[in-house]
């Protein structure tokens, strides 16, 4: 799988600095007011942002819940997205609850749309958006993310969750691979 491996973009380390400085940030953001128990509902886009999320959660001492949400856009082989489609049931507990979206990366934007429009229908009381990488690449409709790791170019990335053909999820690095395994 490492000689798979083009060039690391962003090593473990710069990755864990990051998430921990991210992490910091919605914390303080997302904190109830004093005397209050609002909670924060994480809904994390699989299966790319598993093991983001695994991350940034142990960081977050908010008290919060984890809902999980089925975006697919890359079938098979493909590194243009396809058109994302919501696969299974949303969460159906949202309303009235602090959202926080968690994404592994915005691209076209078409992902955050989508599941920004599918969490909105329930009426939650606040809806944010966290993503730990976004490429420089014209958005659709100009969705941005509230909060975001790492700003990228637009090349094809894998590890650290994100995946090619379902693969290299396990790869600690954000990586480029070889011409030839993308083929
Ligand atoms: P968007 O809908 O074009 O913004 O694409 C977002 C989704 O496509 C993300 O949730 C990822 O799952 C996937 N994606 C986009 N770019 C990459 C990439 O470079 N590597 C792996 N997956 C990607
Ligand atoms: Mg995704």
């Amino acid at each position: 799988m490492h000689d798979h491996v083009e060039r690391v973009l962003i090593d473990r380390s710069a990755i864990a600095d990051r998430v921990g400085a991210l992490a910091r940030q919605i914390a303080q953001d997302m904190a109830p007011p004093v005397g209050t128990h609002a909670e924060v509902t994480l809904v994390s886009v699989m299966t790319g942002s598993v093991v983001f999320l695994a991350d940034l959660i142990r960081h977050l001492p908010l008290l919060l819940r984890v809902r999980l949400l089925t975006v697919s856009s890359y079938p098979g082989k493909a590194t243009q997205s396809q058109g994302p489609r919501v696969e299974g049931l949303p969460p159906e507990d949202l309303a009235g609850h602090h959202v926080l979206v968690v994404d592994d990366i915005l691209d076209s934007g078409k992902t955050l749309e989508l599941v920004c429009q599918t969490i909105r229908r329930q009426n939650p009381a606040s809806l944010r958006t966290c993503v730990l990488l976004k490429k420089q690449v014209p958005r659709q409709g100009g969705i941005e993310a509230d909060y975001f790791g790492f700003e990228i170019p637009d090349d094809f990335v894998v590890g650290y969750g994100l995946d090619f053909d379902g693969r290299y999820r396990n790869l600690p690095d954000i990586v480029t691979l070889k011409r030839q395994v993308l083929a």
